[in-house]
C-alpha cells in the first residue's frame, strides 16, 4: 500500500503544519521534557527530546508503523520469511548474533561451525600459534573489500581499539587505486603478513583486483604458491571462484545469500575484528547487537528505540520536508561511523519504485552525511548554523570515564553545545551573526565505546532502516542501482587501453580520449 494512503497519513501532514508554527526553543520548556522523550535501549541511551515531537505526535506516528502492520513485518525478519523479494531472500543478519536456541534452526549449525571457527583462527592469529610459510608469526593483516565487506569492518577495528591487547595491526584496501594498496602493503614483510580477502560474490571488480595485485605482490617476494595457503585466507559465498583464486577449503570462511553484505559484519566478514580486537570482544559486539535485537522484537510500538528513531526519520522527512541527515559522532574512534552508515541506509533504502514495482510518490532515504566532532565545527557547520539549508542530525555521545580528562570533558561540551546551538539558535542586531536555529537532532549516548555498546549502536540504525523501508514498502535489501555503472565501465576501461573505437556519448567520448592523451 502506498504510504500515504495509510490513514494517519493525513492526520500527521495536520500535525506537521501545526508543529512548525512555534520554534523547537518552546518546545523544550516543558520541565519534563528529556524524560519524556529519551529512551534506553541495552546500555545506550537515545535522546529524541530535541525533536519537533510531542505525544500526539509520536501517537500519530505510531498509528502510522501499525497501519504498516510494522509488528508482523518485524517477526517476518527474524523469522526468515523473504523480506527481500527481489532476490527471493530473507535477511537473516539478526540470525548471526543470536543465542543458538532462537536462531531459526536451518541456518543454527552452519553460523555456530563458522563463528568457532572463525573465532578459533583468530585466536590462532593473535597468539602467534597460526605460522606463516617460514615459521614466523603473523603481525600484520591487509584486509581487501570494499562496500559491505570493508566499512563495518575498519569501523569496529577503529572503534575498539582500546580492545586490541596484543593483536596484530590491521591495514584495509578498499580503493582500486593502485595508491591504496601500495599504502597499506608498504613497509610490510611478507614472511609475517596475512591477508583477508572479503567478497560475498568474489566478483567485485576492486576486491577481485586488488587481492591479484597483493597476490603478485606476496609471490615475488616468496616465490612459492604452497605459502599462499598461509598467507591468504577468504570469506565468500562464491567457494568457486575463491578457489580458482587459487584458496583451499581450509582458507576459506562462507558467507551466505541470506545476508546482505551492509549487514554481514556479524559474520565471518568480522574476521579482522576479531582478529584485532579479540575473540570475547568479537562476542561482546554481537552481544550487544543481540541485546537490541531482542528489544526491536518484544517492545510495544511506542517504546521500541529503533521504530522511534526510524518515525522520527520519517517525520522529518516526509511531514517536514527535510532531504539530508548527518550523522555527527562525537568520537575520533566512530569517525568511520558516517561511512558506515551512508550505505547501510542510502544503499538499502535509496529506492523510488515499491514492492509491487510502482513508483514511489513520497521521499525515501534522505542523502547521510557527516563527520567527526569536534573536527566538523571548524568546516562544515557554519551552513547548518547559517546556511539556507533545513537539515537534521544525529549526535553521537560517548561517556567518558574520567570526568577530570579535559579532552573529553571539552569533546562533550562542544557536541552539547552544538545541537543546543542548532535548537535555540542566536538572535542579534547585526544580521550577520544571527543564528536561525530551529534544526532538530538526536543525541545518542554510549556510556563508554566498548564492543557491546558499539553492537548496539550498529543493531540500532539496521532496524531504524529496515522499518523506514517497511512504511515506504520498498525492499531495503536489494541494490540493482549500483550495477549500471559497472556495466558501462567495461567497454570505457577497453577504449581507454585503445582495444576498441570510442562510441559514446560526446561528453563521454571526449574525456575518454583526452584521458587516453595523457596517458600517452
Ligand atoms: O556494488 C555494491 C555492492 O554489491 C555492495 O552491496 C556490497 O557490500 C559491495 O558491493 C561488495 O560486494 P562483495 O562483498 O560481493 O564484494
Amino acid at each position: 500500500m502506498r504510504p500515504e494512503d495509510l490513514a494517519p497519513w493525513k492526520r500527521l501532514t495536520r500535525l506537521a503544519a501545526e508543529s512548525i508554527k512555534q520554534p523547537l526553543s518552546d518546545w523544550m520548556q516543558a520541565p519534563d521534557r528529556f524524560d519524556r522523550l529519551s529512551f534506553e535501549v541495552g546500555d545506550l541511551l537515545v535522546d529524541l527530546s530535541k525533536q519537533r515531537l510531542n505525544e500526539e505526535i509520536v501517537d500519530a506516528l505510531a498509528a502510522l508503523a501499525e497501519s504498516a502492520e510494522l509488528k508482523r513485518r518485524i517477526d517476518e525478519l527474524f523469522e526468515g520469511a523473504e523480506v527481500n523479494p527481489t532476490e527471493q531472500r530473507p535477511a537473516l543478519h539478526t540470525a548471526l548474533r543470536a543465542p543458538l536456541a532462537s536462531r531459526p534452526t536451518t541456518y543454527a549449525e552452519a553460523v555456530k561451525e563458522t563463528l568457532t571457527r572463525m573465532l578459533d583462527f583468530a585466536e590462532r592469529v593473535r597468539s602467534g600459534s597460526w605460522r606463516g610459510a617460514t615459521g614466523k608469526a603473523i603481525t600484520s593483516v591487509v584486509h581487501i573489500g570494499i562496500g559491505g565487506s570493508h566499512l563495518g569492518p575498519e569501523l569496529a577495528v577503529q572503534a575498539m581499539e582500546g580492545w586490541h591487547g596484543t593483536g596484530p595491526g590491521v591495514r584495509f584496501v578498499a580503493n582500486i587505486d593502485r595508491s591504496a594498496l601500495d599504502a597499506a602493503l608498504t613497509g610490510l614483510d611478507p614472511e609475517t603478513t596475512l591477508f583477508i580477502v572479503a567478497s560475498k560474490s568474489f566478483t567485485t571488480l576492486e576486491t577481485r583486483v586488488n587481492a591479484d595485485s597483493a597476490r603478485a605482490w606476496f609471490l615475488e617476494r616468496m616465490a612459492d604458491l604452497d605459502a599462499l595457503q598461509h598467507h591468504f585466507v577468504a570469506i565468500t559465498e562464491n567457494v568457486e571462484a575463491a578457489r580458482n583464486f587459487g584458496m583451499s577449503p581450509q582458507q576459506l570462511f562462507p558467507m551466505w545469500d541470506w545476508v546482505g553484505g551492509r549487514y554481514s559484519l556479524w559474520s565471518a566478514v568480522g574476521l579482522p575484528v576479531a582478529i584485532s580486537a579479540g575473540a570475547d570482544a568479537f562476542r561482546e559486539l554481537l552481544a550487544g547487537a543481540h541485546a537490541v535485537d531482542d528489544h526491536f522484537r518484544n517492545s510495544p510500538l511506542t517504546g521500541n528505540v529503533p521504530v522511534l528513531m526510524a518515525l522520527t526519520g520519517i517525520w522529518n522527512y516526509n511531514f517536514l520536508g527535510v532531504s539530508n541527515h548527518a550523522i555527527l559522532p562525537y568520537s575520533a574512534r566512530l569517525a568511520l561511523l558516517p561511512n558506515y552508515l551512508q550505505q547501510l541506509e542510502m544503499e538499502s533504502n535509496g529506492k523510488s519504485v515499491d514492492l509491487d514495482g510502482n513508483a514511489v510518490t513520497v521521499h525515501t532515504a534522505p542523502i547521510i552525511w557527516g563527520g567527526e566532532g569536534t573536527n566538523g565545527q571548524h568546516a562544515f557547520h557554519q551552513l547548518l548554523h547559517q546556511g539556507t539549508r533545513s537539515f537534521t542530525a544525529d549526535f553521537i555521545m560517548v561517556g567518558q570515564p574520567d570526568g577530570n580528562d579535559v579532552h573529553g570533558r571539552w569533546l562533550l561540551a562542544n557536541g552539547l553545545a552544538q545541537s543546543q546551538a542548532m535548537m535555540a539558535g542566536q538572535d542579534a542586531e547585526d544580521p550577520h551573526r544571527r543564528v536561525a536555529g530551529d534544526h532538530a537532532t538526536t543525541t545518542l549516548v554510549l556510556p563508554e565505546l566498548n564492543p557491546f555498546a558499539l553492537g548496539s549502536l550498529l543493531a540500532l540504525y539496521e532496524h531504524k532502516v529496515f522499518c523506514q523501508g517497511v512504511i515506504w514498502n520498498i525492499n531495503s535489501f536489494d541494490q540493482f542501482g549500483v550495477e549500471l555503472g559497472k556495466t558501462l565501465s567495461v567497454p570505457i576501461f577497453n577504449q581507454l587501453a585503445g582495444n576498441s573505437a570510442v562510441r559514446q556519448d560526446a561528453s563521454t567520448r571526449g574525456l575518454v580520449e583526452l584521458l587516453r592523451r595523457t596517458k600517452e
